[in-house]
């Protein structure tokens, strides 16, 4: 007669001593296939199958429904004819282990109270990346004992072996051991007592497990109220949205998501598998673990939790879907808990214990193991966790929180893992935009460049920097031709400006320009789509392509509901620029006020202009058409003109227009009454800084009061984008508070120049791409097109010393200069700004005629922390004005050698 094959007690969990015998699916005699379901048992969390992966007929003696059966132990028997069924039960086992059976080390589960069986017991699956113990100093252990030891950071070492020659089984591991001095010491009560379930007995022997960790416990209080409507809004459980909030907090600090274990081992974990207690009736609290959570979307999430809790409700939960969790939230929110803390279950580092919101917030409450968590980590992670869970918009919808990915660093690409249409995309197609999307292409990325025009290019080329320069060199000619007689050369201070002529090169320039630029971002495999982008969640934008399709000179047009397309993306960057901005003064919406935008379309060069601003647009328009004849006024509301241009430069530009620039007159500290008119009629009412008013009539008003973004159609609050007084905040590295989001140039109301929106462009392709960069504003630089220039790099004096660097200066007029003096271009000066302790130069200012290509040399210093002596052993060409550069770090150097004798 064959042997009958031993159907025994399943060891489902790693803490499952026992089982209860729930029901018989299959009866006695009945043919089994593989994978038979023959009976459900309970374990110490729920009540699970019992599969069979052999053939045969079932067999008796069977244990008994309701019987209580040690692992390993015999339930049923398969065998292979029918002929041999036996039917039968069996007697009820003790639920006592037998210590006296002897076991060997591959069979460490061998309770056979029912049979002899010759098969292996089932070895349930290990924790992630859990490693077994090293081997016991004296003795010898089982594998499967070393690999659970090493699982549950037990010192093999204080375990008592039952095995041959006293062998440690993974049965003595998994039975608590007494803490030494306590053992089988037991405290008496009055009353008989009864013995525990499964489950009181898992939860009793986990805790007494944890006794070994020494913990700490930090508290904070967390405000969850737009977390609580976030998660409401896109549908998804709180609960869940904590997890993934924990998730993020563990991902910045990982070490929360590792385990300690003896003999001074950490297992590292990279899945973060949040375990979160559960209340069920009648089963008191389960523990259902949200695997890999950083790995899924919250919808995911959201659906397999709501699984996980309605099986766990009826105890149908397998051991997998509620064993080792990485990290623990308890959340007893919802019973009016004020505060608790919870106790780290073994295989875990740190638990979450979430208490009733209250008038200070909710307290969130760290229990963590010392051993590898250090105090300042879990404050730390805690403060973290507050932020991702006060600041969810950032990550609700599918982001990365900027918190998590920055501290990815260098390195890490800041592109979401997913399936996206696009790995980028760009929104908006100027130098910010452009220049940020060809170094991606470049990298191989896969690229939309959305645009809200015909042509790239942006406010820059098509209503900024490049068609203000065809204007600013036509009145160079006018201007330049003055100074002939100085040179000897007569006859050529009539010159006649044909606007026709000069507009028609404008136009030339802009549409080759523009045309070249789309030709090459499409060769460099960007794809370019006209129209507008705007938000539809963290990782999708819709883009509105009913705006303006022909004209590349005009304004682009805003979205106006048309046909719309929808594209996902792994990482954004907003580029879209800022507007004119035309403050509300009374009467800046008639027909004769030109902006920035519109004072393109004019027919003719107006004779009359009043100018509101002594900004860089202001003056620059000012000086050229007072320089093509026309008769300017420029009211300024501050005390001086160009805010952003070092003091001495700026007041020297105001003296010297004021005095020496024909047909143009600067009224600071003006302030702007009223605009009324019609174009060539217009009247510009206002008062000086006396308060005295004045009026002055004029063909057109052209304000220039500075540029505005304007955030409210890109919908960044489907995104999570945070703005602040009307501009998208970002770090250094262009980042928004939303990790994969980025802004560049004018929309994150820095600098509002071309140059700072290219280079943010590439700063923040480069972050995209993992690589290390960063924008740094004390580098930046600018020209300001009036004759002579005003420019700069780096900081001033003022500026150097607000931060704290001891800054010297030294300065040299124009007037001295023999090339200067050749041509007549004596008016202003250049100062070199440097640091006294390390003669670094921080900063340099201009006041000159070609100060746009002098400023070259000066940003290398700058840019590269040139030095005094650098710049002062550096050899100079002549006859150039770059001599002079030289010429002032050897003054400054003899300057700061002489002072410093004398201070000795
Ligand atoms: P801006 O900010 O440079 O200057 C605006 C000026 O208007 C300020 O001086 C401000 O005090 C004044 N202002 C504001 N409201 C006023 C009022 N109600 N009455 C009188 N004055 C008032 O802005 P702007 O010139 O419009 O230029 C816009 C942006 O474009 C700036 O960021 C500028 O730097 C940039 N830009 C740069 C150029 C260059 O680097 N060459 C050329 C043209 C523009």
């Amino acid at each position: 007669m064959a042997e009958a094959f031993t159907i025994k007690m399943p060891k489902l969990s790693d803490t499952m001593t026992e089982g209860t015998l729930v029901t018989w699916e299959k009866q006695v005699g009945e043919q089994i296939a593989r994978g038979t379901v023959v009976a459900t048992v309970e374990t110490d969390k729920a009540i699970m199958d019992v599969e069979i992966f052999r053939e045969g007929y079932l067999s008796g003696p069977l244990a008994p429904v309701g019987a209580v059966v040690p692992v390993g132990g015999a339930i049923a028997y398969l065998v292979a004819d029918v002929k041999e069924v036996k039917g039968g039960e069996a007697a009820a086992a003790p639920a006592e282990r037998r210590k006296s059976e002897r076991v060997s080390e591959s069979e460490p589960h061998k309770f056979e109270p029912y049979g002899t069986p010759k098969a292996k017991t089932h070895i349930p699956a290990m924790p992630h990346g859990a490693t077994p113990a090293p081997r016991p100093r004296t003795g010898y252990a089982s594998p499967y004992a070393r690999q659970l030891a090493g699982a549950h950071g037990i010192d093999i070492n204080s375990v008592k072996g039952s095995g041959p020659g006293g062998m440690i089984l993974a049965a003595d591991v998994t039975v608590p051991q007494a803490p030494p001095g306590m053992a089988k010491r037991i405290y008496q009560v009055p009353g008989i007592g009864r013995p525990m379930d499964a489950m009181e007995k898992a939860v009793a022997h986990n805790m007494e497990y944890s006794l070994s960790m020494p913990l700490f416990r930090a508290t904070v209080s967390v405000s969850p109220e737009r977390l609580a409507a976030a998660s409401k809004k896109e549908g998804y459980s709180l609960t869940v949205a904590l997890a993934k909030a924990a998730g993020f907090a563990i991902q910045k600090f990982p070490r929360v998501n590792a385990v300690y274990q003896h003999e001074d081992r950490i297992v590292e974990r990279t899945q973060i598998d949040v375990g979160l207690a559960v209340e069920t009736e009648g089963m008191g609290l389960v523990v259902p673990v949200l695997r890999d959570v950083m790995s899924k979307g919250l919808k995911q999430l959201n659906d397999e939790w709501k699984d996980l809790v309605a099986r766990a409700r009826i105890k149908r939960l397998k051991p997998q879907e509620y064993s080792n969790p990485t990290f623990t939230i308890s959340n007893m929110g919802m019973l009016g808990v004020t505060n608790f803390d919870a106790i780290p279950s073994p295989g875990t580092s740190a638990i979450f214990a979430i208490s009733t919101a209250g008038p200070q917030g909710m307290p969130v409450t760290i229990t963590a193991d010392h051993r590898i968590v250090n105090g300042a980590d879990a404050a730390k992670f805690l403060n973290t966790f507050k932020q991702l869970v006060e600041q969810p918009e950032s990550w609700i919808g599918g982001g990365v929180p900027a918190i998590v990915a920055v501290a990815a660093g260098a390195g890490a690409s800041a592109i979401v893992a997913g399936k996206w249409d696009y790995d980028v995309v760009i929104i908006g197609g100027g130098p910010g935009g452009e220049d940020c999307a060809r170094d991606l292409a470049d990298h191989g990325k896969k690229v939309l460049m959305v645009n809200d025009a015909p042509f790239p290019g942006g406010e820059c080329l098509w209503r900024g920097c490049i068609p203000s320069k065809a204007w600013r060199a036509g009145a160079d000619r006018v201007r330049d031709r003055a100074h002939d007689a100085h040179l000897g050369v007569l006859n050529t201070n009539k010159p006649k400006l044909d606007w026709k002529l000069l507009e028609k090169t404008r136009r030339y320039v802009l549409e080759t320009r523009g045309e070249l630029a789309l030709k090459t971002d499409k060769g460099v495999k960007i794809e370019v789509k006209q129209g507008f982008a705007y938000f539809d969640s963290a990782n999708s934008v819709v883009i509105d392509t009913s705006g303006n399709k022909n004209d590349p000179h005009a304004r682009p047009a805003r979205g106006k509901g048309g046909k719309t397309e929808r594209f996902t993306f792994g990482a954004c960057v907003i580029a879209a620029g800022a507007p004119p901005w035309v403050p509300p003064i009374p009467g800046a919406d008639s027909k004769g006020v030109l902006t920035s935008d519109t004072v393109w379309n004019l027919k003719a060069s107006p004779k009359k202009l009043g100018i509101i601003g002594a900004g860089a647009i202001g003056l620059e328009m000012a000086q050229i058409f007072a320089d093509f004849g026309a008769q300017v006024l420029v009211l300024e509301a501050k005390d001086r003109p160009l805010a952003e241009v070092e003091p001495e430069i700026a007041k020297n530009l105001s003296e010297l227009l004021d005095k020496k620039q024909k047909n143009l007159k600067l009224v600071i500290s003006a302030k702007i009454e009223k605009i009324s008119g019609k174009p060539g009629t217009m009247t510009l009412a206002y008062s000086d800084a006396a308060g005295k008013k004045a009026t002055f009539k004029c063909d057109y008003v052209l304000v220039a009061t500075g540029k505005r973004p304007v955030l409210e159609p890109l919908a960044l609050d489907k995104a999570g984008v945070r703005t602040d007084k009307g501009v998208v905040t970002v770090d250094r590295q262009c980042r928004t508070n939303v990790g994969h989001i980025f802004a560049v140039g004018d929309v994150n109301g820095g600098y509002m120049l071309a140059h700072t929106a290219g280079h943010q462009g590439r700063v923040a392709a480069a972050t995209i791409l993992g690589e290390k960069a960063e924008y740094n504003q004390d580098k930046d630089c600018g020209v300001i097109f009036t004759r002579p220039q005003a420019a700069f790099v780096g900081l001033s004096a003022e500026q150097a010393k607000a931060k704290g660097i001891d800054a010297v200066e030294v300065k040299m007029p124009m007037n001295i200069d023999a090339k200067a003096m050749i041509t007549d271009e004596t008016d202003g000066l250049i100062k070199l700004v440097a640091d006294k302790a390390t003669r670094r130069i921080v900063g340099v200012h201009f006041l000159a005629d070609h100060a746009d290509t002098l400023i070259g040399e000066a940003v290398m210093m700058v840019s590269g922390d040139m030095t005094l002596d650098q710049v002062a052993h550096a050899i100079h060409p002549h006859p150039t004005q770059t001599e002079m550069f030289g010429e002032m770090a050897r003054r400054l150097l003899s300057r700061l050698r002489r002072t410093a004798k004398v201070a000795k």
